[in-house]
């Protein structure tokens, strides 16, 4: 459950550890422009990690290569909603309740399509239901509706959709709820 194997690769899922911390700018500042499209939730900044990595409600989760220990992909979980988004959340009917997280994942160009988003995103959900009694989980900015891979992501993990959007594009909120 914590660890992606195939063809003899093997990926470690775990906390974000603070010695990490140059490996983890470096996978963002690599992210191509496509990605950094689509996967933006904060600045890219040793000084954002620092601060996020600081607060009680945010949750870093990176995926690292057995081998050379590379950081090839990123989850940043905030307990709760972003303040910005309650107003479009509400729009569903839905209110923020204790159990609630809002979640940002990332794969590294190169490792995307090889099954790694979908082995971190199970182990991110086993991780915040077990420890933190999570509920219910909702996507960070929505997703774009073009995204499909995200998309298929999120509907392959059991997501449902909320409702749609227009910011840059058209986006759709999606929710997980726990059985
Ligand atoms: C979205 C992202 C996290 C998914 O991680 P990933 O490791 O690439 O995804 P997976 O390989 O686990 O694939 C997920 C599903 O999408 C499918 N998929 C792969 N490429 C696809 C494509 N081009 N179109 C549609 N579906 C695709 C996969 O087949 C898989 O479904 P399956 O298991 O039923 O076959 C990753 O691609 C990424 O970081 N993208 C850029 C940033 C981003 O979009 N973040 C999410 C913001 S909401």
């Amino acid at each position: 459950m914590h660890q992606y194997q195939k063809n003899n690769i093997k990926v470690h899922f775990g906390l974000f550890e603070m010695k990490d911390l140059d490996n983890l700018i470096l996978f963002l500042e690599n992210l191509s422009t496509e990605s950094k499209k689509r996967f933006g939730p904060h600045p890219f900044t040793k000084e954002t990690i620092l601060e996020l990595f600081n607060l009680d409600d945010y949750l870093l989760f990176t995926a690292k290569t057995q081998a050379e220990k590379t950081i090839i992909a990123y989850t940043v979980v905030k307990k709760g909603w972003l303040d910005f988004e309650h107003q479009r959340l509400n729009s569903y009917g839905l209110n923020m309740r204790p159990g609630d997280f809002t979640i940002a994942p990332s794969v590294a160009d190169n490792w995307q399509g090889m099954g790694i988003g979908s082995t971190f995103l199970e182990y991110v959900i086993h991780f915040l239901s077990k420890n933190l009694q999570m509920k219910r989980l909702i996507l960070w900015g929505g997703v774009q509706r073009d995204n499909e891979r995200a998309v298929r992501l999120y509907q392959k993990q059991g997501f449902r959709v909320l409702g749609h959007f227009e910011y840059h594009g058209l986006n759709t909120d999606m929710i997980f709820e726990m059985e």
